[in-house]
């Protein structure tokens, strides 16, 4: 099979569309590219009108389904009212509401909001924060950042320099800035539940070790609860609370990367509250809008934001992006927030867990190569045992890709490891297509 036989769209796509995240030529050779016309709740349906469970969210981002009425209602009024207006100078009613109502949501300890277009820009700007933040403090030393062992908060080269996936890095080494990296608290690498401790503490300790050697650090920066793009490798609270104290102890800041496990992803709003800790600073941006619109939020502490506030015009943070908060995406995020409130959101989580749960582990009973099955909120994940280490597990992710999608399924497995991250509104349809379609995954792959 190669491109000749796909739907003409995607063949047309293939001429002038560079895609994300791909290389290319792999699409010569078989790997789908699905041309998709229309999706309505978590369904996608392509020009062919084959229809696709989204079990992904969209690279994590469609959290109540595709399209939802209140969500298409409120972008539609807002189209009509005031489409965009620069941030710089003027204000307007989206943007002020959404802050107001995101730093009540942080019990406004986190009650200033600066706006972005995408996760990677937020974590740009949280970075940029940081140092400079020191530095109108006079301690224009702390410049480097410690990040965690397979970390991942984007793709821009300061987000990059924070990430630990030699595989999106390894182009750009020159252009990197020069970082700490310290031991991940990834809960695999116990044996038992008995030895989460043990791991978290060694985690703890592999940061502490950088903190007390190192006294050019300005901030620490991670995904609480999951490293998502690591292939979700879960940790304990108790780690956010250590890093926490840690960073107190050493006064540098914390920097939370919540761009894929904030918003209701891990069962709590933000996923810090359920280590009952707060970051300096934390990255919003995926499910804000719902799936709607780019938008991403860094959310301040008072302290930072009064470590710019001064006459002198240099002291202010002159960052800036042309859309910075803008008036549509703004209002899509409000739609967003009124969904949470509109549905009993976490309580349907739970019905959705377990359902998963239930079959995710009966599935397991059958099928040996499933290791490591794990859940964090309503994020699931298990690693396939696909053979000795030098196995290609990049290619493999490439086959399950396109074995799934023939079974009406939209799953991208991260290496070898394989993760669902449902819309919170799946109902039984959804649970039963996705468990039958990864019933007879396992099987071909047993
Ligand atoms: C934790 C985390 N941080 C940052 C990013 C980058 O976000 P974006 O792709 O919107 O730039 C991602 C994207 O997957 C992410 O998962």
């Amino acid at each position: 099979m190669n491109s000749n036989s796909f739907p003409p769209l995607a063949q047309r796509s293939l001429q002038t569309v560079w895609h994300p995240c791909t290389q290319m030529q792999h699409h010569d050779h078989g790997v789908p590219l699905l041309a998709i016309k229309r999706a309505s709740g978590a369904w996608l349906y392509d020009v062919d009108g084959n229809a696709y469970l989204d079990a992904i969210s969209s690279w994590w981002v469609n959290l109540f389904g595709h399209s939802h009425p209140h969500l298409v209602q409120a972008i539609s009024d807002q189209a009509q009212q005031l489409d965009h207006i620069m941030l710089c100078g003027l204000t307007h009613e989206p943007v002020v509401q959404l802050s107001e109502r995101l730093a009540a949501l942080s019990s406004h300890r986190l009650g200033h909001a600066f706006y972005a277009s995408d996760g990677a820009s937020a974590v740009e700007i949280a970075l940029k924060l940081s140092v400079h933040y020191w530095r109108n403090q006079g301690q224009e030393h702390k410049h480097r950042f410690v990040g965690i062992a397979q970390g991942y908060h984007g793709e821009t080269l300061g987000a990059l320099a924070v990430t630990d996936v030699p595989l999106f890095r390894e182009n750009y080494g020159a252009q990197l800035g020069q970082h700490y990296t310290a031991a991940s608290p990834d809960l695999r690498q116990a044996h038992s539940p008995d030895e989460h401790p043990p791991v978290t503490a060694k985690a703890l300790q592999s940061l502490e070790q950088i903190l007390e050697s190192h006294h050019d650090i300005a901030a620490v920066i991670l995904e609480p609860l999951v490293q998502c793009a690591a292939g979700m490798q879960m940790h304990s609270p108790d780690y956010l609370r250590g890093v926490r104290e840690l960073c107190d102890r050493y006064q540098v800041h914390l920097i939370l990367d919540e761009i894929a496990v904030g918003c209701g992803r891990t069962g709590t709003f933000f996923a810090c509250e359920q280590a009952g800790i707060w970051p300096d600073l934390l990255c919003l941006s995926k499910g804000i809008t719902g799936g709607t619109l780019p938008l991403s939020v860094v959310l301040s502490s008072p302290t930072i934001y009064q470590g710019f506030y001064d006459s002198d015009l240099r002291r202010g943070f002159l960052h800036s992006h042309s859309y910075t908060g803008n008036p549509l995406a703004c209002r899509a995020a409000l739609a967003t927030l009124d969904l949470f409130q509109q549905y009993p959101v976490y309580e349907l989580q739970k019905t959705l867990a377990q359902a998963l749960d239930e079959g995710l582990h009966t599935l397991k009973l059958h099928s040996p190569k499933m290791q490591h099955l794990r859940r964090c909120g309503v994020i699931w994940a298990f690693d396939l045992d696909t053979g000795p280490a030098r196995y290609d597990h990049q290619g493999f992710a490439r086959r399950f890709y396109r074995s799934a999608l023939q079974q009406g399924l939209m799953l991208r497995p991260i290496g070898n490891t394989v993760y669902l991250m449902p819309g919170y509104l799946w109902g039984t349809q959804e649970v039963e297509h996705c468990l039958n379609g990864l019933g007879q995954l396992l099987r071909e792959y047993a």
